[in-house]
């Protein structure tokens, strides 16, 4: 089998070059064959892995243009390896996270200090429990093309998360939480589903980004370019059309 991977010697090299590797190897993992051929072939080649079961997130890459965990994908002969998209490389398939994992703390995605400490019924658990499951494997990150025209857009995992903690029922800070998505994030999403299909939990935050939108409507904020569109189609006068009490993102 033959298998093409994208190497990448430093951050800043404008672009990289493929490299093509024959494999005695069949019926194998992607990080099977990378350990392969780092241990036999060649050992510059750099990549992440940690557990080898899908648990931890570090193996992601993207095969043939879509986001996978190396670790969970069976390989084929022709196929591509490429870093995640959206983050700097470092080198060869090993990008730098640090960036997409700040977006956890722009969006507030953690449970308050005064969240009431109480017991939830089966039910409320359910709720939220997949959301909990997120790996931070980055791979919707790296689908989601917004990051193309807005480099800091919340994106797809860390509002996932704010959801995971709006829709908990212990939650004392939700409205902090709702505003803190309010700028660069539910309303800059257009709703694609890109992100949807590569995360390897099951995960889908273009939903529960749509329930943001729905709790922040109830809450009283609106789309600042829905608000924009009405301002411009009354000529900029009184907003009569927006209900009372209705407020955009950064007004007061
Ligand atoms: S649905 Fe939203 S968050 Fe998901 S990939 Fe599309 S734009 Fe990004
Ligand atoms: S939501 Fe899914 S794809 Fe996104 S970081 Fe978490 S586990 Fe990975
Ligand atoms: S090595 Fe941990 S998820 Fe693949």
């Amino acid at each position: 089998m033959k298998i093409s991977i994208k190497r990448y010697s430093s951050e800043n090299e404008p672009s990289a070059q493929s490299a093509e590797y024959r494999l005695e190897l069949e019926n194998i993992t992607l990080l099977e064959a990378l350990n392969a051929i780092k241990t036999k072939i060649d050992p510059s080649l750099s990549f992440t892995a940690g557990c080898r079961s899908g648990v931890c997130g570090s193996c992601a890459v993207r095969v043939n243009g879509t986001e996978e965990l190396a670790c969970g994908y069976k390989l084929s002969d022709g196929d591509l390896i490429e870093p995640l998209g959206n983050l700097p490389v470092l080198r060869d398939l090993v990008v730098d996270t640090q960036k997409m994992l700040k977006f956890n703390a722009l969006a507030r995605a953690w449970s308050s200090s005064n969240s009431e400490n109480q017991l939830l019924l089966p039910e409320q658990v359910e709720s939220n429990e997949l959301q909990s499951d997120c790996i931070l494997c980055g791979a919707c990150y790296s689908a989601c093309p917004v990051y193309a025209v807005n480099e800091e857009f919340l994106g797809p995992f860390a509002l996932t998360r704010v959801w995971r903690y709006v829709s908990d029922g212990r939650e004392q800070d939700v409205r902090e939480k709702i505003e803190a998505v309010q700028s660069q994030g539910i309303w800059d999403c257009t709703l694609c589903n890109l992100c949807v299909p590569v995360c390897p939990q099951g995960i889908a935050p273009k939903q529960d980004i749509s329930m943001l939108r729905g709790k922040s409507g109830v809450m009283g904020f609106m789309d600042p370019n829905f608000a924009a569109g009405m301002s411009f189609s009354f000529g900029g006068g009184p907003d009569f059309g927006s209900p009372s009490g209705l407020k955009s993102p950064g007004t007061s």
